[in-house]
C-alpha cells in the first residue's frame, strides 16, 4: 500500500469512489460528477492551482489531500481543510474491496498529525448519525460528540418572473454588518462549540476565489439598520443539476416574525429564480427556533449528522 498526496490524475477515480461511498448524501445535494471533476481540474489550473502551489511551496497549504493507492488504483482518501481554529476532516472513505485493513485509520492518523503540525488544536469531522461503522472508527480514535446537525430539504417551484426581495425592509448584506452578525452567530453557539468552531467571516461571506473555484453564485440579505442587523439569510447556487443551499439563517431576539418570514422567502425566491429545483439547509440542533421555522414552511428532515472533535495536540 502506498500512502501519498493526491494527484491531478486521480480525479476520475476519486469521483467514482465518492459516488460509491457517499450515495445517500450526494443524491440529496444532486451530485453532479462532471461539476466535481471541473472544480477539481480548476483547483490545479490558474489561478487557484497556482495559489495552492505557492502555498505548498512555503509549506502553508490550506488543504492536505491524502490517498491510499494499491496497484495503481486509489483505494482510500482523507482530506484535511485547515480553518483558523481547527482542521476539518472530510472524504474519509475506503473502497469496499479494501475495508477492514486499517486504511482509514492510517489516513486519519496522517491527517491528524498534519493538523497538529499546522498548529491547530482540534480535528473536527461530520458523520451521519446512523453510520455506525464510521462512528466506531472515530470513537475508537478518541473523537467526542460536539453538536448535532439536521439536514433539511424542500423542492422549489420554478419561477418565471424576475427575482425581487420579499419585503421593503429586506436589503443586501454589507461588509459593515459582518462584525455584528459574527457576534449573533457566536452568541447562539454553546460555549464548547464556540471554543472549537470559532466563527469566521468566511462562514457568512465566503471569499470570492472560493466561489469562483466552485463556480458558485451566492447572495445574502439582512434586515435592520446597516451595521446593526436583526436578521440574515444566505443562498448559494452552483448548477441547476445540484440543489441550492440555504445557509442556516440568523435572527436577533428583536427580529419580528414578518422579518424572519420575508428573509426566508427572499432567499428561496432567489434560488428559484436562479434555476434551483430544490434547496438543502443544515441547521445545528441548538438553533431550535430556525429548525421549527423551516419545518413549518415545508422543509423535511432527511437525516441528522454528528460533528465530532478530537484534540490533536502532541500527535
Ligand atoms: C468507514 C470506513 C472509511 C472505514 O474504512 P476502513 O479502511 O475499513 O477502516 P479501518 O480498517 O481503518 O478500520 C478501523 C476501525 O473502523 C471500525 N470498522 C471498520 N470496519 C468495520 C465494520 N465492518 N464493522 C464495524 N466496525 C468497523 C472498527 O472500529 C475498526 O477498528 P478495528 O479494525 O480495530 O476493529 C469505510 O467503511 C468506508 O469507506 N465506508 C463508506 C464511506 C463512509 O461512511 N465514510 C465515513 C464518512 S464520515
Amino acid at each position: 500500500m502506498i500512502y501519498r498526496e493526491l494527484r491531478r490524475t486521480d480525479v476520475q477515480q476519486i469521483s467514482h469512489e465518492m459516488q460509491l461511498n457517499f450515495g445517500q448524501e450526494l443524491s440529496l445535494k444532486g451530485w453532479d460528477p462532471a461539476h466535481f471533476e471541473e472544480i477539481f481540474e480548476r483547483s490545479f489550473g490558474f489561478p487557484a492551482g497556482w495559489v495552492l502551489a505557492i502555498l505548498r511551496a512555503v509549506r502553508r497549504p490550506p488543504v492536505h489531500l491524502f490517498v491510499a493507492e494499491e496497484g495503481g488504483k486509489v483505494v482510500g482518501t482523507t482530506f484535511l481543510f485547515l480553518q483558523r481554529t481547527h482542521g476539518y476532516i472530510g472524504a474519509v472513505m475506503t473502497d469496499p474491496g479494501f475495508r477492514g485493513k486499517g486504511i482509514a485509520s492510517e489516513l486519519l492518523s496522517r491527517a491528524e498529525r498534519a493538523c497538529a503540525r499546522r498548529g491547530r488544536r482540534w480535528a473536527v469531522l461530520d458523520v451521519l448519525t446512523d453510520n455506525h461503522v464510521a462512528r466506531q472508527l472515530y470513537v475508537k480514535r478518541g473523537y467526542r460528540p460536539l453538536r448535532v446537525q439536521h439536514w433539511l430539504s424542500k423542492p422549489l417551484a420554478q419561477r418565471r418572473e424576475a427575482f425581487r426581495t420579499a419585503g421593503p425592509e429586506i436589503r443586501a448584506m454589507e461588509k459593515a454588518d459582518l462584525d455584528q452578525l459574527l457576534d449573533l452567530y457566536s452568541a447562539q453557539q454553546p460555549p464548547e462549540v464556540r471554543e472549537i468552531l470559532a466563527p469566521e467571516r468566511g462562514l457568512l461571506s465566503p471569499p470570492r476565489y472560493l466561489q469562483s473555484l466552485m463556480s458558485a453564485t451566492s447572495a445574502a440579505w439582512c434586515t435592520g439598520a446597516l451595521g446593526n442587523p436583526s436578521g440574515y439569510a444566505r443562498a448559494t447556487f452552483t448548477t441547476p443539476r445540484e440543489a441550492g443551499n440555504l445557509g442556516a439563517p440568523l435572527f436577533a431576539d428583536r427580529a419580528s416574525a414578518v422579518e424572519k418570514e420575508e428573509l426566508l422567502e427572499t432567499a428561496l425566491g432567489w434560488l428559484a429564480a436562479s434555476g434551483a429545483s430544490s434547496v438543502v439547509c443544515e441547521v445545528p440542533a441548538y438553533q431550535g427556533a430556525v429548525l421549527q421555522m423551516l419545518q413549518d414552511t415545508g422543509f423535511e428532515e432527511r437525516w441528522t449528522m454528528d460533528t465530532l472533535a478530537l484534540e490533536v495536540n502532541g500527535r
